[in-house]
């Protein structure tokens, strides 16, 4: 099969490092991919929003399978223009992508399926969103309603920055159209657990849980990043909690997408917070996670290739996914400044030198290979993950290898995995 992986970061080196495994595959193209992922696929220079020039190629090189990774291409409808050109896809097509593309749907899906979450109002006007708020308990949490770069989710403890949070959003307009319509919400607390699940609409297989790590500093400090390190699983996440998601979020939520005619094929990422009156809904992505996929693809047995194909076809369950009974842990190499101003084009030296290990693994979220040479070119760089035994023994692993690799102004976080 010749297949196309749309997308250029951690998350799809890892899909396009696991594709390559599969014995179905002949030939990858990514677009755009990066450094790392060029070493497995041919990397075309094509924008991963750019529609119309990945449904051409597509047709043009005969891809038997497109693999839609991120976010903004599944919510445009790619998907959708893919399967018109008979090409096929994995993904959510546009319809039921909305269930990340738009906060204020997926709130009102979930209040209308009775699916845990928590409270909420919507706002399409400044004034009521703030006499709201001069009532509300604090903190508060103001959401856009549209995509946002993972950043339309601004946490206020009172009333000054909950008015600057709705002037960023609806006057100054820092997510463009995606602030018109906010969400504002209930704050929870609780330990927060990823829960990716294969799903072809009917049958919904849960891979193992992961946990993310968003802040860019030690102990959950300073800004919000793409994510800076993930492990699985999630100690936190025990059967019985298992238990209760699948019947209470995971069934009612891909039934209630069937009902309301927006089936939903792909991977669909539950984003839970463990409260204590039990595990709620903070968002849904219609996607991959990204660092969470470099921690839990390494761990996958199953061909993934076969997967995707069943989901296409509405089978899924007629696939026994295996996952190796591990744990696994993945600590991102970031530029200096991110996820502020950073500097690109510095060489990264110790790659090779960490390959040679077993059960470690280098994929590449932003970097260029010129000459042979690897060089920074974004704000996350690498992600090295490690497989092991238990969640302590993949902490040394990683850690023990990290500072073989160098570039400058290289930072990271030293506590993935390591106080959960
Ligand atoms: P989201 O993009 O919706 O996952 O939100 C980003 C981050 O904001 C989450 O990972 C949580 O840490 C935090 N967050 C979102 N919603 C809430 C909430 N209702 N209460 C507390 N924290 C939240
Ligand atoms: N890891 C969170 C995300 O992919 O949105």
């Amino acid at each position: 099969m010749n297949i196309l992986v749309v997308g250029g970061g951690g998350r799809e080196h890892a899909l396009v490092w696991k594709i390559s495994k599969s014995p179905k595959v002949s030939k990858i193209y990514c677009a755009p991919g990066n450094g790392g992922i060029s070493d497995l696929a041919e990397c075309i220079d094509i924008k991963a929003t750019d529609i119309n020039g990945i449904v051409d190629f597509a047709e043009e090189k005969e891809i038997d399978l497109v693999v839609v990774a991120p976010d903004d291409p599944l919510a445009m409808g790619m998907v959708d223009e893919l399967t018109k050109r008979g090409i096929r896809a994995f993904g959510p097509n546009k319809r039921a992508a909305i269930i990340e593309g738009s906060k204020v749907f997926s709130k009102n899906f979930m209040k209308k399926y009775n699916i845990p979450t928590a409270d909420f109002q919507v706002f399409d006007n400044r004034e009521d969103a703030i006499y709201f708020l001069k009532h509300c308990n604090y903190p508060v949490v103001i959401k856009a309603d549209g995509l946002a770069l993972g950043k339309g989710v601004i946490i206020a403890n009172d009333l000054t920055e909950a008015k600057k949070a709705v002037d960023d959003c609806m006057i100054n307009k820092t997510f463009g159209k995606s602030g018109e319509r906010i969400v504002i919400e209930e704050f929870l607390e609780g330990p927060e657990v990823s829960i990716l699940c294969f799903t072809d609409g009917t049958t919904i297989v849960p891979m193992p849980s992961a946990q993310d790590h968003k802040r860019v500093y030690d102990g959950d400090r300073g800004p919000n990043t793409g994510g800076m390190g993930a492990f699985s699983p999630s100690i936190y996440y025990t059967e019985e909690i298992e238990k209760f998601c699948i019947k209470n979020i995971f069934i009612p939520t891909i039934e209630a997408m069937k009902k309301e005619d927006r089936l939903f094929k792909g991977v669909l990422y539950f984003g839970l917070m463990l409260t204590d009156n039990g595990p709620k809904v903070l968002e849904y992505n219609a996607r991959f996670g990204d660092p969470e996929t470099q921690a839990l693809l390494p761990l996958l047995e199953t061909d993934i290739v076969e997967i995707f194909e069943a989901i296409i076809d509405e089978r899924l369950h007629e696939i026994d996914v295996v996952w190796q009974d591990k744990s696994a842990l993945c600590v991102i190499l970031a530029s200096g400044g991110y996820p502020k101003k950073y500097e690109k084009g510095y060489e990264i030296k110790g790659i090779e030198d960490i390959l040679k290990h077993e059960n470690i693994f280098i994929f590449h979220s932003g970097t260029k290979k010129k000459n042979g040479k690897y060089y920074t070119a974004g704000g996350r760089v690498l992600g090295i993950t490690a497989v092991g035994d238990n969640l302590e023994s993949v902490y040394k692993t990683v850690y023990s290898h990290i500072e073989k690799i160098k570039f400058k102004d290289m930072h990271y976080r030293k506590d993935i995995g390591k106080k959960v």
